[in-house]
């Protein structure tokens, strides 16, 4: 990287920025390799040093010396409630009413089947066109096997959706941030507007739990799911979760039924009893190794404060998007400009995103792609600071100036992008 004068002066200021975040000291307790900006935690979050630990426990200490006896002995039956807890209180939301369990997609499915008996008669799921795939899929999906006697699912554009949210609706399924274009919805206006209309709200959490504050408690949610995998830094594959407020745990019960859900399982009943609670969203055997990973990470976000974390986050994208306008790059910026519509990554278009996130790889500074034409940048505040900003601009310039990503190498593509 060859640093101009601005550079320089740019570089110091952000030493000092950095110097001066009070968040800066989290950093240390991250595995990062030496020199690498990684600007991905909306992907996947880095690892945090309390996880090996963690996880050598759990091998050798537990599944090692235990074997089956780590389901009582070491509470793994309990564990998805025990980091539903801990994933609470990043979602603002009583410990009861969080479980970790399956993946996003798999939650998605039980939450509306849920939330549709809990508005029968009303048939019709709102959700907004253009959102991460897999709710739309799951939802169509969802919506073929129940007929459109009790089911009809409605996707509209962003700017349709009020209209669209009208005392019909069971239910409105939304993604709280953006995957691509970062814009937030206000989850607390948006809540009271669908309870306006006599309608449930499920929000997608998975590009805000763990970047600002949420709660869910006092906005009224009715459910929510995400994942720990992204700024939750729960590792590759980490498990997801449920919300659902207490008035309605008990009242109604998810689809996917499963002995890990039953009231009992060890009684090995003919018939399924739901648990009491938010364990009644469990279905299978529980991912024990997924989940002591992420148990270990979210101890992190136990003292927290979730809204310094979240002015971090809006001080540095602000900076990203600034930086880009300021040295004139020839990138079209996909994000809202204001703080409070943003959530923590900052996306631009470009016709070879692919190949300048490519060439971005190659010296070190890791964002990621979108088809068609979306370049990313995750900025997780625990973990980035001025400095990773001041340098990925710098390179992104030389990148684009020096038609660096031309080179047919940058063009490849892989499986995962
Ligand atoms: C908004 C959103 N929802 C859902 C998912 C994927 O969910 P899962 O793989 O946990 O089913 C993603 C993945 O990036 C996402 O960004």
């Amino acid at each position: 990287m060859n640093l101009r004068t601005t550079d320089f002066a740019f570089m110091e200021q952000a030493a000092q920025q950095d110097a001066d975040d009070a968040l800066g000291h989290y950093r240390e307790q991250f595995n990062l390799p030496e020199g690498l900006i990684y600007l991905d935690g909306n992907s996947l979050g880095p690892l945090p040093k309390s996880v090996p630990p963690a996880m050598h426990r759990l091998l050798n200490d537990e599944w090692g010396d235990q074997l089956i006896g780590g389901w009582n002995q070491s509470d793994w039956i309990g564990l998805p409630e025990r980091l539903g807890a801990r994933i609470a209180h990043v979602l603002g939301a009583q410990p009861h009413e969080v479980i970790a369990c399956d993946s996003i997609s798999v939650n998605l499915i039980k939450l509306i089947a849920l939330a549709l008996q809990a508005a029968a008669p009303r048939t019709k799921v709102l959700m907004e066109e253009g959102q991460f795939p897999t709710d739309g899929y799951v939802a169509a999906g969802l919506a073929r096997l129940m007929g459109e006697t009790r089911m009809t699912l409605h996707t509209v554009p962003r700017s349709a959706l009020s209209e669209a949210l009208d005392d019909e609706t069971a239910v409105i399924v939304l993604s709280h941030v953006h995957y691509v274009s970062s814009e937030k919805f206000d989850l607390k206006e948006w809540t009271s507007r669908a309870h306006d209309q006599g309608a449930l709200v499920i929000w997608d959490l998975a590009h805000s739990a763990g970047v600002m504050p949420l709660e869910l408690g006092s906005a009224g949610v009715d459910f929510a799911t995400g994942c720990t995998y992204k700024f939750l830094c729960g590792g590759p594959g980490g498990p997801s979760f449920v919300y659902a407020a207490d008035r309605l745990l008990n009242q109604f019960s998810q689809p996917l039924w499963g002995w890990m859900g039953h009231q009992d399982p060890f009684a090995f009943a003919h018939d399924y009893e739901p648990a009491e609670g938010a364990r009644q969203f469990l279905t299978g055997t529980p991912s024990i190794l997924a989940m002591t990973a992420a148990y270990a990470s979210l101890a992190l976000f136990l003292d927290l404060d979730l809204n310094a974390v979240q002015s971090k986050s809006r001080a540095l994208t602000g900076r990203l998007i600034e930086g880009v306008a300021e040295r004139g790059l020839d990138l079209k910026l996909a994000t809202p400009r204001a703080p409070a519509d943003r959530g923590s990554h900052v996306s631009f278009r470009h016709p070879s995103a692919y190949a300048i996130v490519q060439a971005m790889i190659e010296h070190g500074v890791i964002g990621d792609f979108r088809a068609p034409d979306i370049l990313r940048f995750g900025i997780h505040p625990l973990v980035n600071g001025y400095q990773d900003i001041a340098r990925c601009l710098t390179i992104l310039q030389e990148v684009l100036e020096q038609a660096q990503y031309k080179a047919p190498r940058f063009s490849e593509r892989q499986r995962v992008t």
